[in-house]
């Protein structure tokens, strides 16, 4: 069967794309790297003529408001289009748990879009709710240093490791659409600043984590349950110090810290 990943280069992307190859299917990865540029359209017709599952993965270069909605739009837009003449039977679109919930933040009234146009197609979908990657961590911890404090919310996180998501991904887009929300999350729960402090104490980072209920998260303020699953979700099995220990990211990260 031929499935097309779009974003099939990028963090979670490429493991899809990876897994789907070792189960024997035809799997394009579409990026602008392959010759397929969701916001131009270049190279799009060709990727999808004769795919039936197209696994959406892609992420706006930048994260700045009015330049993320016009990614997840002009990309929803031309590739839904595509699709439709294309024949594809099944879309599949990860989005954030509670992006529904954070109307505040620019990034994600663009994931809010890019989840509308989805549902509106008229293609047969089914559209992931991760929680926050551990990947991730890092970005989070810049986007809330101030000099040397970080200010987070204490709201619950659930985290999820980057392998589990592309495995969760990869069954879903093998399952019929469920033209809803799946949700999806990794096994623990902790506060966001408390997760935040214990990253930065194992690759001893000085720098202190503040709690602060109202430190906004990517323009947001956060609820207490915000960014964790609001229903039973599909659980990773990867837990942080499981990820710490194998993951690629913490390896190399550690490596880098110690060439410091
Ligand atoms: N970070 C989190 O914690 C989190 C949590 C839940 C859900 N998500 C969602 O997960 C999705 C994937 O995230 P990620 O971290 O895997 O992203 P990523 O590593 O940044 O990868 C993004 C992919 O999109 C491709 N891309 C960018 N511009 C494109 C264009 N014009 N046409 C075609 N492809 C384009 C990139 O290709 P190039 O590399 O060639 O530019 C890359 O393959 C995002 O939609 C995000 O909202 C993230």
């Amino acid at each position: 069967m031929k499935i097309v990943i779009i974003g099939g280069t990028g963090r979670i992307g490429s493991k899809v794309t990876a897994r789907l190859r070792a189960q024997g299917h035809e799997v394009v990865a579409a990026a602008p790297a392959t010759g397929v540029d969701v916001l131009t359209g270049e190279g799009l017709d060709a990727a999808l003529a004769g795919a039936r599952i197209v696994v959406d993965l892609a992420n706006s270069p930048s994260f700045e408001d009015a330049a993320a909605l016009d990614f997840f739009r002009t990309a929803g837009r031309n590739l839904l289009a595509a699709e439709a003449k294309a024949g594809v039977s099944h879309h599949l679109a990860l989005s954030v748990v509670g992006t529904d919930r954070l109307s505040a933040s620019g990034y994600f009234r663009a994931k809010q879009a890019q989840e509308a146009l989805v549902r509106e197609s008229g293609i047969p979908y089914t559209i992931i709710h991760s929680t926050q990657f551990f990947e991730f961590l890092p970005g989070i911890i810049q986007s809330a240093a101030q000099g040397t404090t970080i200010r987070l919310s204490p709201a619950l996180v659930q985290p999820i490791a980057s392998e589990d998501v592309a495995e969760a991904v990869a069954r879903f887009a093998l399952q019929p659409p469920t033209n809803g929300i799946v949700e999806i999350a990794g096994p623990d729960r902790d506060s966001l600043s408390g997760l935040a402090q214990r990253f930065m104490s194992r690759i001893e980072d000085p720098r202190e984590v503040i709690a602060d209920v109202h430190a906004p998260y990517f323009g947001a303020e956060l609820a207490t349950d915000t960014l964790v699953p609001a229903n039973a979700a599909w659980k990773g099995s990867l837990d942080f110090e499981h990820w710490l220990a194998c993951s690629e990211f913490a390896a190399g990260y550690d490596q880098l810290h110690k060439l410091h």
